[in-house]
């Protein structure tokens, strides 16, 4: 395998954060190199990766603004590589609301960004 991996995250809590430390475990227990950064402090050239993993928490039914923003500003990069994102909601817990089908802020997240997936 042996990709370079970058996982960056949007979290209040801590939680979201947690969630990265244990997909980085892991990933790097696979043979990969992989890095993790607060979104707010990602400042690398995206397609300098292989993969680049977004992960994102839900607060009051949203997730922080500059969650899209950051999307859409890396839009083009982010649609040259292999990527991945994960939402950490309560919501999330119910069986029918736990995947990136079902899952309403999901679902919702997606339609309000302008990217092919
Ligand atoms: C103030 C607050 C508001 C929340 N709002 C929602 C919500 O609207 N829907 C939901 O499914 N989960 C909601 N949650 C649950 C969080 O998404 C969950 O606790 C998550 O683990 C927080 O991750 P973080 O620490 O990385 O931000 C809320 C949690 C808090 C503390």
């Amino acid at each position: 395998m042996n990709k370079k991996i970058e996982i960056v995250y949007s979290t209040v809590d801590g939680h979201t954060q947690k969630s990265c430390t244990a997909i980085a475990e892991h990933l790097l227990a696979k043979g990969n190199t992989v890095e993790i950064f607060s979104l707010d402090y990602f400042n690398q050239s995206i397609t300098d990766f292989d993969v680049f993993v977004i992960g994102a928490s839900i607060r009051y039914g949203y997730y922080r603004k500059k969650v899209k923003r950051f999307i859409e500003t890396h839009q083009k990069e982010l649609e040259q590589i292999q990527t991945a994102f994960f939402s950490v909601n309560i919501v999330a817990r119910k069986e029918n609301k736990n995947t990136a089908l079902t899952n309403p802020y999901f679902v919702k997240f997606l339609k309000s960004i302008k990217m092919a997936y």
